[in-house]
């Protein structure tokens, strides 16, 4: 496997993983009112607003795309911030190591461009082993407070410690509703 950023001629299988990623997930957001998975239509619809080009990862086995991340430009109290997500893997090729291996990735990008945190809205069970601690205990606090319970955050060496507030996604995870 190769972690290597998103490239041109990427697009149609970054789709196809995350339709097949979270088609069978328990956390999906479901449908856009087109009938795509939402996450695929996110990916899709980050790439021309709001997504970090060099926070789009995938995972790639024998020359084909087995796995997505993507990490787009949200705000923490009015100051850039980084979103992640969607992060997806091909079904049958869970449980090898490929999330973790963009996870990590990921996280080493946007510590290397400076970027101050990620946050994340997912299990802690699982994103705790990179680092992702709550959020809202930090004062950080998520876009819908019913969150709580799940949204993250990943420190990176700009961070300020004092920074208290609360975090906006780019606008396309807002527009899944309507999409
Ligand atoms: C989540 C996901 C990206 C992880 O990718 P992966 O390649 O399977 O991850 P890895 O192989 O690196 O790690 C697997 C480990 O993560 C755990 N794990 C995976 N998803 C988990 C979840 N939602 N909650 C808790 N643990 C989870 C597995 O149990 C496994 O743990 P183990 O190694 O202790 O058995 C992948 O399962 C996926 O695409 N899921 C569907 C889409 C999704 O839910 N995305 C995340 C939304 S927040």
């Amino acid at each position: 496997m190769i972690v290597r950023r998103e490239r041109p001629g990427d697009e149609a299988a970054i789709h196809a993983v995350h339709t097949a990623a979270f088609s069978s997930a328990p956390r999906s957001s479901g449908l856009t009112g087109s009938g795509e998975v939402a996450e695929a239509w996110l990916a899709d619809r980050l790439r021309d607003t709001g997504a970090l080009p060099a926070l789009s990862l995938v995972a790639v086995i024998d020359g084909a795309v087995a796995g997505h991340v993507v990490g787009s430009r949200g705000t923490l109290a009015g100051q850039p911030s980084v979103g992640l997500g969607p992060i997806g893997v091909l079904p049958y090729r869970q449980r090898d190591g490929i999330g973790s291996a963009l996870m990590h990735a990921v996280i080493g990008a946007a510590d290397a461009l400076d970027e101050p945190a990620v946050f994340l809205l997912g299990s802690p069970d699982y994103y705790g082993r990179f680092g992702f601690v709550l959020a809202v205990p930090l004062g950080l606090e998520p876009p819908d407070a019913s969150w709580g319970e799940h949204f993250q955050v990943r420190t990176l060496r700009a961070w300020d410690p004092f920074v208290r507030g609360a975090f906006a996604y780019a606008a396309a995870f807002d527009e899944i509703r309507g999409a």
